[in-house]
């Protein structure tokens, strides 16, 4: 059976608080194929966030739906998962506690859960450091145990929000790497959203460009690029470049004038 499918349609969002409405999301329909690594880029504050959590069921729309397989939402999901703007780890639990805890949600054995968490511990390379809290650990280290954390109950489908925004450039290419090693291992459905063009480009099979706020989608951008190559040749190549151009140019129209210094 095909898994991971999410389909989004006329989806609309205004934020209410007092009398200040801010309509983020303006009636945005999207297919995301199963197994598909969507990239979505879009100017500062145009709604990938809401657009996020939205999927994830922490929002609720204001009109349109949202399903996951053909099922509207209802709610977050274990079939969904997170990876916040800002790590967002439980401060009170040790980085293994962190890793467990969609494993307990989805009523995992203890033996089973730190088995599954230690594999996943280790494949972000934070063994020796199960025992640690949160506030030990440098800002590269906490977002690597909050993608370990997602990862390790399995969800269907990744949802990213800037997940390497605040790593220096060595992590953030290496987690890259990884990112892409285990959605093509794991086939998973993966929306990752980003500030950065480049990253967009490299790692996924479509990028989405949103409008500025309220945002909906603008254009979708196919990337055709033959990923067996190492990242040296793949940036180096034509189709790369070309892409990044495309995707670049679509953004800039949407930076407002007045922001184009
Ligand atoms: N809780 C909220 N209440 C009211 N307005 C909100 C709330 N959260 C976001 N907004 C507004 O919704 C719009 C979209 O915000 P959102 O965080 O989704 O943008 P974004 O594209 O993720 O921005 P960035 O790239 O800076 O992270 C903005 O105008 C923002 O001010
Ligand atoms: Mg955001």
């Amino acid at each position: 059976m095909v898994e991971g499918h999410v389909t989004i349609s006329e989806l609309k969002k205004v934020y209410e608080s007092g009398d200040e409405r801010t309509k983020a999301i303006d009636d945005l329909s999207l297919e995301v194929p199963s197994g598909e690594f969507l990239s979505v880029v879009g100017p500062s504050g145009c709604g990938k966030s809401t657009l996020l959590y939205l999927v994830a069921g922490f929002l609720e729309a204001t009109s349109g739906t949202i399903a996951v397989d053909g099922e509207p939402i209802n709610g977050p999901g274990t079939d969904r998962g997170v990876v916040f703007q800002n790590y967002a780890l439980f401060p009170w639990r040790t980085v293994m506690g962190n890793v467990t805890y969609g494993l307990e949600e989805k009523g995992v054995d203890r033996e089973e859960r730190r088995t599954t968490a230690q594999r996943f511990i280790e494949m972000m390379d934070l063994d020796g450091f199960e025992d640690k809290y949160p506030k030990e650990l440098s800002g590269g280290m906490k977002q690597r145990v909050a993608i370990a954390r997602t990862l390790a109950y399995d969800p269907k489908i990744l949802l990213m929000d800037e997940p390497f925004g605040a790593l220096d450039q060595p992590l953030r290419e290496a987690l890259q790497d990884h990112l892409l090693g285990i959605w093509s291992g794991l086939e998973k459905t993966v929306i990752f959203i980003t500030h950065d063009v480049e990253e967009a480009v490299y790692l996924s099979e479509r990028v989405m460009i949103m409008t500025r706020h309220p945002g909906t989608k603008k254009t979708a951008v196919e990337i055709d690029i033959d990923r067996s190559r190492s990242r040296e040749e793949i940036i180096m190549s034509e189709e790369y470049t070309q892409t990044k151009n495309q995707v670049w140019q679509s953004l800039r129209e949407e930076t407002k004038p007045e922001a184009q210094l």
